[in-house]
C-alpha cells in the first residue's frame, strides 16, 4: 500500500485527475464535509482505485486551500491546491470554457484568452510535480481528462523512469476544429509525452493519430506513433464503463426497491416514467429532449394523465455564463410545459436541480420505464450504462443519441439523433408503447453488453497494454 514516510505519499501507481473522488465543501455554520464529486470520471475511476491500491493526486474542489494528504475508505488522497484566480483562469477558463466546447463539436462557441492558457500551463505543472513527488521509482502514473493535457510530457521529462498512461474521457474532435486552438502544438507534444494515449472511440483516436500526422514530425503506423528522440506513444480506445454489478445489485435491495415503488406512488402511478439523468451542462441536449416531450403533450400524442417526465440535474461549472444562461432557458422550458399541460395536481414535468446519493439514483433508474439521454455530444455517457445496469428483467427501454459515445456499444437502444426534434418526438412515443418482447429483446443485449464490459475490464485492458509499452 501506498507507504507514508515523514507524511510523505510514495506510490507504485498513481491517478493524477482534477477532481479528486471527494470534494470539501464548507457549510454556512462552518463546519466541513466531504462529498461524492460531480461527474462520470470519479464514478468510474473510484472502483479502480479501491481494487487497485494506489494514490488519488486532484483538487479537492475549493480555492485557497492547502491540505495534507489522507486516506479515504482505503484511497490514499493527494489534494492539489489551486488559488481564486486558477479556479477562474485555469478550470473555469481554459478547460471548461476553452477546451471543453471545442472538444464537443463546437456546441457552444470556445473562447480564447492566453491569460487562461498561461494558468492552465501553471497549474499543470503544478500537477505534474506533485505526481513526480509521490511516484515510487518506476511507477505507473495514469493521468485523466482535458484538464491536464501537458502532464504527460511535462512529468517525462522529470521521471523518464515512470510508465505514463493518459486517458481522455470526453470526445476528441475532428483535425479541422481542433487547430482552431492557438496551443494546438503545445497540447499535441503534451499528449505524446504518454506512453499509452486512451481514447473513448476508434474515430477519436483516428482523428489524434490525423493530427499528429498533420502537425508533427513523427513516424505514425497505424496506432504507434515514434517521435524523433525514439519515444514511442501508442493512442487506441478503451470505451469506458462503470461498476456494473455493484449498481445491479444496489439496485435490486430491498430498501432501493422499496424507494422505486414510493417514486411511482408519489408520482402518482403513471403509466409511463420517463427519465433524464445529467449534470446540467449544454452537451446533454436538456432542452431539445424537453421541448419533444412538451410538443407531444401538447398534441396529445401522449397523455398528461398517463405519463410523467422527471428531470433531474446536477449543478455543475455555475460561475460560467454558458452555464448560467442554460440553467435559466430550463427554468423557462420546465415552467411553460407545465403552465401550458399541467393541470391541478399533475404536472407532466417534474425538474429537480439537485445531486442525490447513489441509492436514489438506483431507485430512479428501477422506477423509470424510458430513459432519456440525448447528448448533441458526449464522451461515453454513463448514465446510459447505469439505467441498464440497474434493471432487474428485461423490461425498460432507453432512448439514446447516436452522438453520445455510449452508442458504439449500446446498438441495440432506441438510437435518435438529438437535432432531429421529430425523430426525437416519435422515438419517445415508439419507446413508450412498444411491443414487451421488442423491448425484452432489446433490453437483453443491452444488459449482456454492460456486464460483459465493466469497469475492471476497462482499467485490466489499458493497464495490460500499459505494462507491455517500452518505455524510453
Ligand atoms: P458526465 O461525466 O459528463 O457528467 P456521465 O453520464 O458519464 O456524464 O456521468 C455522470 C455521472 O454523474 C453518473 O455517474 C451519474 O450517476 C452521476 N449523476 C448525474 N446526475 C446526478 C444527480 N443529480 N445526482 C447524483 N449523481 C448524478
Ligand atoms: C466530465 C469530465 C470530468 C469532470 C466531470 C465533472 O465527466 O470528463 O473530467 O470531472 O465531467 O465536471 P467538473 O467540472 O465538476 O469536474
Amino acid at each position: 500500500s501506498p507507504t507514508d514516510q515523514g507524511g510523505e505519499v510514495s506510490a507504485s501507481f498513481v491517478v493524477v485527475a482534477n477532481r479528486l473522488p471527494v470534494d470539501r465543501v464548507q457549510n454556512p455554520d462552518g463546519t466541513v464535509d466531504w462529498r461524492t464529486s460531480p461527474g462520470g470520471l470519479v464514478t468510474a475511476l473510484e472502483p479502480v482505485m479501491r481494487a487497485n491500491e494506489g494514490a488519488w493526486v486532484g483538487w479537492h474542489g475549493a480555492p485557497d486551500e492547502v491540505l495534507d494528504p489522507f486516506e479515504e475508505d482505503g484511497i490514499t488522497i493527494v489534494p492539489v491546491p489551486l488559488s481564486t484566480d486558477e479556479v477562474a483562469d485555469y478550470y473555469e477558463g481554459f478547460s471548461n470554457g476553452t477546451l471543453w466546447p471545442l472538444y464537443h463539436d463546437v456546441v457552444a462557441p470556445p473562447a480564447f484568452h492566453r491569460v487562461w492558457w498561461d494558468a492552465y500551463v501553471r497549474v499543470n505543472r503544478r500537477f505534474a510535480e506533485r505526481a513526480a513527488q509521490v511516484s515510487d521509482q518506476g511507477a505507473t502514473v495514469w493521468v485523466q481528462d482535458y484538464q491536464l493535457q501537458l502532464v504527460p510530457q511535462m512529468l517525462r521529462m522529470m521521471r523518464p523512469d515512470l510508465r505514463i498512461g493518459f486517458f481522455l474521457h470526453i470526445p476528441f474532435p475532428p483535425v479541422e476544429l481542433f487547430q482552431q486552438l492557438p496551443w494546438r502544438r503545445e497540447i499535441t507534444e503534451g499528449l505524446l509525452g504518454a506512453d499509452l494515449i486512451g481514447f473513448q472511440l476508434p474515430g477519436a483516436a483516428q482523428n489524434f493519430a490525423r493530427l499528429v500526422r498533420q502537425r508533427v514530425s513523427a513516424e505514425v503506423r497505424r496506432d504507434q506513433i515514434t517521435l524523433g528522440d525514439g519515444h514511442v506513444a501508442r493512442a487506441r480506445a478503451y470505451p469506458i464503463s462503470i461498476d456494473s454489478r455493484s449498481f445491479h445489485e444496489l439496485s435490486r435491495s430491498e430498501p432501493v426497491q422499496q424507494r422505486a415503488r414510493d417514486i411511482r406512488r408519489d408520482l402518482g402511478e403513471p403509466k409511463v416514467m420517463f427519465l433524464g439523468v445529467d449534470r446540467l451542462d449544454y452537451t446533454k441536449g436538456i432542452k431539445q429532449r424537453l421541448r419533444a416531450f412538451g410538443e407531444l403533450i401538447l398534441e396529445g400524442r401522449l397523455d398528461p394523465d398517463d405519463v410523467v417526465f422527471v428531470q433531474i440535474a446536477t449543478p455543475s461549472r455555475e460561475r460560467v455564463e454558458e452555464y448560467r444562461h442554460l440553467r435559466d432557458e430550463i427554468d423557462m422550458l420546465v415552467g411553460r410545459i407545465n403552465g401550458d399541460a399541467g393541470r391541478i395536481g399533475r404536472s407532466p414535468l417534474v425538474y429537480l436541480h439537485s445531486s442525490f446519493p447513489r441509492e436514489e439514483m438506483a431507485a430512479m433508474y428501477s422506477a423509470a420505464d424510458v430513459m432519456v439521454v440525448t447528448p448533441l455530444r458526449d464522451g461515453m455517457n454513463l448514465v446510459a450504462k447505469e439505467f441498464v445496469a440497474c434493471r432487474g428483467a428485461d423490461d425498460g427501454a432507453l432512448v439514446l443519441s447516436e452522438f453520445a459515445g455510449a452508442a458504439y456499444e449500446l446498438k441495440q437502444a432506441y438510437k435518435i439523433n438529438p437535432y432531429d426534434i421529430n425523430d426525437i418526438k416519435a422515438t419517445l412515443e415508439l419507446a413508450s408503447h412498444d411491443a414487451p418482447n421488442n423491448k425484452a429483446r432489446r433490453m437483453r443485449a443491452l444488459r449482456k453488453q454492460v456486464f460483459d464490459n465493466d469497469i475492471a475490464k476497462w482499467a485490466d485492458n489499458f493497464l495490460t497494454d500499459l505494462d507491455q509499452t517500452v518505455t524510453g
